[in-house]
């Protein structure tokens, strides 16, 4: 046993409504992916605290400068690219394999969830490997970094990035998919995400009003904490892990 599974506090009643439910999912943010070495948002070391989010993450920044936004994200697309999957994203397709229903609700574009080998993953904020046209609504899925910036629709517009800026209303269609998750997640786990966002952070407290479990990993607490179930506090790769051999691969074994 590890130190994790010293940190891991959980009563018996709620790792066995863990290992019993029928329906379950994760909300993961930026926390989830660190580490893999792909920076988070916010605290210390964040890409808020680097870079101007209203040049390079809304609408109007792309509109005023379309090769500084692109740049950017061909620098953030050669990093991800670099990254692997870290124990907590492994962790999460185990958890498909053990529940009857079971998604990935992200706010992440770094599409790693995915390339763990998750397959059932709602992207709410999008995702950096696709760009679209907003003229004609060409839609173009690549897994390389953008070679050519900007890069162009055969309309003659330049594309975009097919990711939520701020200002940008979410897909209806993936905050109702999301919100039905949420609404039948018997325990929803919540991972490494600041919780500030909306209509995101709102997730959690769906799963909790329709009875459901909410269990939190994330190095500090958050606003979700004051609701969860329990909160682990820890690196998401070390108590993801642990968190999931207390509840279901130990019992099994035994
Ligand atoms: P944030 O950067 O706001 O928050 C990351 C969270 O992960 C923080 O609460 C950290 O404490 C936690 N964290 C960091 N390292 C961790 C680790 N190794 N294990 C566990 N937790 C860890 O990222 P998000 O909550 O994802 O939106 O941010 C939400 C949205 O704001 C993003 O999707 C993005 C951003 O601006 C858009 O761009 C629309």
């Amino acid at each position: 046993m590890g130190g994790s599974e010293d940190r891991l506090d959980l009563p018996s009643n709620i790792l066995r409504k863990i290992r019993n439910a029928k329906s379950a999912s994760v909300l993961t943010g930026a926390g989830v992916s660190a580490e893999s070495g792909i920076p988070t948002f916010r605290g210390a070391g964040g890409i808020w605290e680097k870079y101007d989010f209203t040049k390079l993450a809304t609408p109007q920044g792309f509109k005023e400068d379309p090769r500084l936004v692109w740049e950017w994200y061909q620098l953030r697309q050669k990093e991800i690219k670099k990254a692997k999957p870290n124990a907590a994203h492994i962790t999460i397709v185990d958890m498909e394999d053990h529940f009857p229903r079971f998604s990935v609700l992200t706010q992440n574009i770094d599409g790693m969830h995915s390339r763990a080998g998750s397959r059932n993953v709602v992207e709410l904020h999008g995702s950096i490997w696709r760009m679209r046209c907003e003229r004609d609504g060409l839609m173009i899925q690549d897994d390389d970094p953008v070679t050519e910036i900007p890069p162009m629709c055969q309309c003659g517009s330049i594309l975009r990035p097919d990711v939520v800026w701020f200002g940008e209303q979410l897909s209806p269609d993936v905050v109702d998919e999301a919100s039905r998750v949420a609404n039948e997640s018997e325990v929803m786990f919540v991972v490494g995400t600041s919780a500030v966002v909306y209509p995101a952070a709102a997730l959690p407290a769906i799963t909790k009003n329709a009875g459901g479990l909410v269990i939190e990993i994330n190095l500090e607490p958050t606003d979700i904490t004051s609701y969860a179930d329990a909160s682990l506090f820890g690196p998401a790769g070390e108590m993801l892990p642990a968190l999931w051999n207390a509840a279901v691969r130990i019992p099994k074994a035994l």
